[in-house]
């Protein structure tokens, strides 16, 4: 769940999976006590000079400080290293605290209590969404194993059929395995008897609705109940126990608040602690093998659930370990799907192994075919080197043919440029090594190679980045790269689109005339609608959004509005589109006769020329998408509408041209 709501006057803060809000009020409070310079103070010394203070960076090695902050921004900046941010981000930063931690941690300090209270809206519908189908799932996790256990279709089918497979009782128990029958409706019934709500049964996929009534949707089915990292019951999936051509072999929960297929992994409950020690962690595709695999004594392992690795449950993973070892079927489906995680988990900086099961065997079958001891044993004698793997394999597929082979180089090239982490260099260099002796080839060559495909890679990015591809959503945090990789600088759009937030920032609550303010005239230059065609940077355009909203409550937004808020990549943003130092040379002040102009003092002149530049471009790019509509269009009624629409368009370009040429400033 997303901690922070657009809008909201309340931020949430989440804390041992219990969602406490901390009140607007006492943000408020913890915002008009902190002092920036006091807080980096205790843990840098710093100088003052001119409006800002000085000091060594406490992010990197430095010899001569190039680590400002400003008091009157309220941020600090390396000049050095490029680090910014708040006192918030400082702390969070340098002591390794959450948001939440860090406001507690601030009001400690000042002595301010903190108000904990009620949740917004939005937040409590979600949250009660989320709780009621926690406990729905764990009433039928209950229900379930009662059925297996205690009843006698549960005995005589499902429980005869798990030990049949070999799973013993003390197993079956730890994994709440359950059963449910071939009735139609035995889980619906009981389920309405307690009461519980029609909406959340049937969003927990475990009924479904036929006319009027409400039906089992796993009848005659082995249970799996899929848990959270912290034992919470997510979903199910459920096994069918009499193949039948008809029925699909698994029906799992659909998607839900809480059932999120890309970041399950099943079993991470109970793997968590075996993975930690072991420092690895094994990957199956089956519910039952891991099952399985645990009931052998081999603990540290998750399943993928039969799909290729998400980045998120690679993320998860690497929360425990950098280790990661496949183990899939050795037939092609098991190898492809194991094949379309390398690059990511190599992205994620991931050590991947890979085992293959021979003789159309999975984990499970093959365990109970030879035995938990030789089981064992093979993992440890079979495990791979998965970028040698595919080498070989791709190695074997190309023979003799040198054509086949120099494809083989420049994939293998590409794959080891997936390790670019500037900590990876020697497990780089080592795989260049090996690969270039396999393939007896030169060394340099390849190292060559390798580094053309980073170089591909970096300016791949760095055009995304200058059409803005920052995702909100993405979860990757742009705290992580220096600011200057994620807003390309050099890009005159981007600088633009800058300049236009940080007016409204800046200058939003000055008078633009008698009537309104800077922002409201803004707003009337820009249709709700026509934002995110004017702008192409989402982050940009959730800032102006959430200033609107704000402005429209009528609270008065600044850019410290922002900066206190949890969302650090926005944080980020603001900070880089603020300056640090504006602050005017003193010699140079010395040597300028007369008056210096301030942007302050020019605000209507930048936001009009802003705002042109903006919609000059948009209206370009339209006149470049009508032009190859018009291309393509075959019928000569379609032709006429375009050539219309291009003529309106040229006319608004030139009509908005001649505006930004001669308006005049008041
Ligand atoms: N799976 C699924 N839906 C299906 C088939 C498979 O979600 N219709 C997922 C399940 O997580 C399953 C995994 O893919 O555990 C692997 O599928 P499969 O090898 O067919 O099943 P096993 O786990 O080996 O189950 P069993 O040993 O009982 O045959
Ligand atoms: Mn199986």
């Amino acid at each position: 769940m997303c901690a922070y709501l657009w809008g909201s006057v309340l931020k949430v803060v989440i804390l041992n999976n219990i969602y406490i809000l901390i009140s607007q009020q006492s943000i408020q409070q913890i915002q008009s006590r902190i002092d920036i310079v006091d807080i980096i103070g205790s843990y840098v010394k710093l100088k003052k000079r001119g409006t800002n203070y000085l000091g060594l960076c406490p992010f990197h090695n430095e010899k001569s400080p190039s680590f400002t902050v400003s008091p009157v921004k309220e941020i600090y900046k390396c000049f050095g290293c490029g680090k910014s941010g708040n006192s918030i981000g400082f702390l969070m930063e340098h002591e390794k605290l959450s948001y939440g931690e860090t406001l507690r941690w601030l009001a400690n300090k000042y002595n301010i209590e903190l108000e904990e209270t009620e949740t917004s809206p939005e937040f409590k519908i979600q949250q009660q969404a989320a709780d009621s189908l926690y406990i729905i799932n764990n009433f039928a996790k209950d229900f379930f194993a009662d059925t297996l256990f205690n009843t006698e279709e549960g005995r005589d089918v499902a429980l005869s059929y798990l030990k049949q497979r070999g799973f013993r009782e003390d197993i079956i128990r730890k994994f709440q395995l359950g059963f449910n029958s071939s009735s139609r409706d035995d889980f619906a019934k009981v389920a309405v008897a307690a009461q519980y709500n029609k909406e959340f049964l049937l969003k927990s996929g475990l009924v479904v609705q036929r006319d009027d009534r409400l039906m089992d949707n796993y009848r005659e089915r082995i249970i799996f109940p899929i848990h959270n990292q912290s034992g919470k019951i997510l979903g199910f999936g459920a096994r069918i126990i009499k193949s039948n051509d008809k029925a699909p072999k698994y029906i799992n929960t659909p998607e839900n608040e809480i059932y999120v297929k890309s970041k399950i992994l099943y079993g991470s409950y109970f793997a968590r602690m075996a993975i930690d020690k072991a420092d690895e962690c094994l990957l199956v595709e089956g519910y039952t093998d891991v099952v399985s695999l645990h009931q052998a004594g081999i603990e540290n392992v998750v399943a993928s659930g039969g799909t290729s690795l998400t980045i998120d449950q690679l993320r998860l993973i690497k929360k425990y370990t950098n280790n990661l070892t496949i183990i899939y079927d050795g037939d092609n489906a098991g190898i492809k799907a194991a094949l379309r995680g390398l690059d990511l988990a190599l992205e994620e900086s991931l050590n991947v192994k890979l085992v293959l099961i021979p003789d159309k065997e999975d984990p499970d079958s093959y365990l109970n075919k030879i035995g938990a001891g030789a089981f064992t044993e093979f993992i440890q004698v079979e495990k791979k080197d998965f970028i040698l793997f595919q080498l070989e394999i791709a190695l074997r597929d190309a023979g003799n043919d040198s054509t086949k082979k120099s494809v083989v180089v420049n994939q293998v090239a590409e794959t080891i440029s997936k390790i670019n982490k500037t900590a990876e260099f020697t497990r780089r260099q080592d795989y260049i090594k090996q690969v270039s002796e396999i393939l007896r080839i030169e060394e340099s060559g390849l190292n060559a190679l390798v580094n053309k495909f980073i170089r591909d890679k970096i300016t791949k990015d760095e055009n995304l980045t200058a059409k803005t591809e920052i995702n909100i959503n993405a979860g990757e945090s742009l705290t992580d790269k220096q600011p200057d990789e994620a807003f390309n600088l050099f890009n005159k759009d981007e600088i633009h689109e800058q300049a236009l937030v940080r007016s409204l920032i800046e200058f939003g609550l000055k008078d633009w005339d008698e009537d309104q303010k800077v922002a409201s005239w803004l707003f009337s230059q820009i249709e709700d609608n026509e934002l995110d065609k004017m702008l192409d940077n989402k982050l940009l355009v959730a800032i102006i959004q959430q200033y609107k909203k704000w402005y429209n409550e009528d609270l008065e937004p600044t850019a410290k509005s922002f900066l206190y808020g949890e969302d650090q990549e926005m944080n980020k943003v603001i900070i880089n589109i603020m300056e640090v130092n504006t602050d005017i040379s003193p010699n140079w002040k010395k040597h300028y006769e007369g008056h210096i102009p301030t942007r302050a003092e020019y605000f209507r002149e930048e936001v009009i020329s802003t705002l042109n530049y903006l919609k000059i471009r948009k209206i370009k790019r339209l006149i470049a998408e009508n032009e190859q509509d018009l291309q393509k269009a075959t019928n000569p009624e379609d032709q006429l509408i375009y050539l219309q629409t291009q003529i309106h368009l040229k006319e608004m370009e030139i009509e908005i041209t001649r505006q930004a040429g001669t308006v005049i400033y008041k």
